[in-house]
């Protein structure tokens, strides 16, 4: 099962897949993320704002819950604010604010071609 997800400003659409996290959806539909770490909840450049659909989103595990504690500037820390290397989501409505993702065209907006 897929589950499609919003990003703000850039306005793409992903779809996400089971057990995929967004930053691994959006790498694999062709779109940078902002990261340093690639992944490993290090360099918490990744981070997002959940705008909507909360409840479709899995809580964060206590790895992720650790390195936001202790990583996140404070001015950064939220509820609604999640590392998009960890976040999976569960069901449709989920809209995220991160700026700074981009098409592999360099497009905010659109979707990539798949092959
Ligand atoms: S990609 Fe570095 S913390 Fe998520």
């Amino acid at each position: 099962m897929t589950v499609r997800v919003r990003i703000e400003p850039a306005g793409a659409e992903l779809d996400v897949e089971a057990g995929e996290t967004v930053l691994e959806a959006a790498w694999r539909l062709g779109y940078t993320w902002p990261t340093k770490c690639f992944g490993q909840a290090e360099c918490m450049v990744c981070f997002v704002t959940v705008v909507d659909g909360e409840l479709q989103t899995e809580p964060p595990g206590p790895h992720e819950v650790f390195q936001m504690e202790t990583r996140l500037p404070p001015r950064t820390r939220g509820p609604l604010v999640r590392l998009a290397c960890r976040l999976k989501v569960t069901g449709p409505g989920v809209v995220l604010e991160k700026k700074g993702v981009r098409s592999a065209s360099g497009l905010t907006g659109t979707r990539p071609r798949q092959p």
